[in-house]
């Protein structure tokens, strides 16, 4: 397969390894310079995938948690369930954010630590970030609970590495300036926006509760493209477009454009399913790629 030298970057950032004939002499022209900072950021990135993928062979690693962000502690023991807030079908963003919070709609509100609603670029007004891509995942885990932020574990950093490929980072309120060529057009959520303990499968009545939030977010960011991660991702947006969504099999659901509420949906496998699965990373790189060509088109 003939590759140019930003699609094998992009490969290498995403951890799929190719056999590479001999290099040729070094570059001396004017591409030198280019050349030096992309083999550095290259460099940078291979070290990054070896750390993160330490643990899938076995060796320990310390869980890379990031600064909680700022969120109304939740007391605890709790004082029992209560129904999802009225009104989330006409909420703004930082309504949306304060009825997260404060959900007591399933027995998660019980365990969890922290909601977490997700993460992208903050808008000066506090409104919903207009973005282009909308990453949804399952639910949070172990680190996400604690950190109150999507996708801080080792399927976090795999998932920025994939999203570093197409050219994506994640945003916050820190983020001022990114890498030059790198866009924060990108919201990063779950199904579920409470840890289900032990990490176990979501269940269908908490899916069916948080379900109204996650449709709301997609109406207020707008994306332009939904990434849906694994198999409970595309189950719960595609469940009224998709006849039968449950009984087929995620890898069926890739490689087509589907949609939820107007919006193109790409199906792709999770990141921590990717992380035990390394042959597959090739296909997420396929999902990827059309994705990008959908909204590019
Ligand atoms: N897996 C998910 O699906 N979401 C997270 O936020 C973390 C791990």
């Amino acid at each position: 397969m003939d590759l140019d030298k930003r699609q094998r970057a992009m490969l290498r950032e995403m951890g799929v390894r190719l056999w590479q004939p001999p290099s040729p002499p070094p570059v001396v022209a004017d591409d030198a310079i280019n050349a030096v900072a992309v083999d550095a950021r290259l460099e940078r990135a291979e070290a990054r995938f070896d750390a993160e993928l330490a643990p899938a062979r076995g060796a320990p690693a310390a869980p890379a948690l990031r600064p909680a962000p700022a969120q109304a502690p939740v007391s605890r023991p709790a004082p029992g369930l209560q129904p999802r807030p009225a009104g989330v079908e006409r909420m703004d963003w930082p309504a949306l954010q304060a009825a997260v919070a404060g959900c007591r709609a399933c027995v998660l509100c019980e365990s969890r630590k922290n909601t977490v609603f997700g993460i992208g670029p903050v808008a000066a007004d506090g409104a919903a970030p207009q973005v282009d891509w909308l990453v949804v995942g399952e639910a949070p885990g172990e680190n996400e609970d604690i950190a109150g932020e999507p996708f801080v574990g080792q399927a976090g950093k795999l998932l920025d590495n994939m999203l570093l490929a197409i050219g994506l980072q994640r945003g916050n309120a820190d983020t001022t300036a990114p890498r030059a060529g790198v866009s924060t057009s990108v919201f990063i959520t779950n199904v579920l926006k409470c840890r289900p303990p032990a990490n176990r499968n979501p269940d269908p009545a908490e899916v069916a509760q948080c379900e109204p939030y996650l449709k709301r977010q997609v109406e207020l960011l707008q994306p332009k493209m939904i990434l849906a991660l694994g198999k409970f991702a595309a189950q719960s947006l595609l469940q009224d477009s998709v006849p039968e969504v449950q009984k087929i099999p995620l890898g069926k659901l890739r490689g087509q454009v589907h949609s939820y509420l107007g919006v193109p949906v790409v199906v792709s496998y999770h990141p921590a399913y990717l992380l035990r699965s390394l042959g597959d990373k090739a296909k997420a790189w396929d999902d990827l790629c059309l994705a990008q060509a959908q909204l590019a088109s």
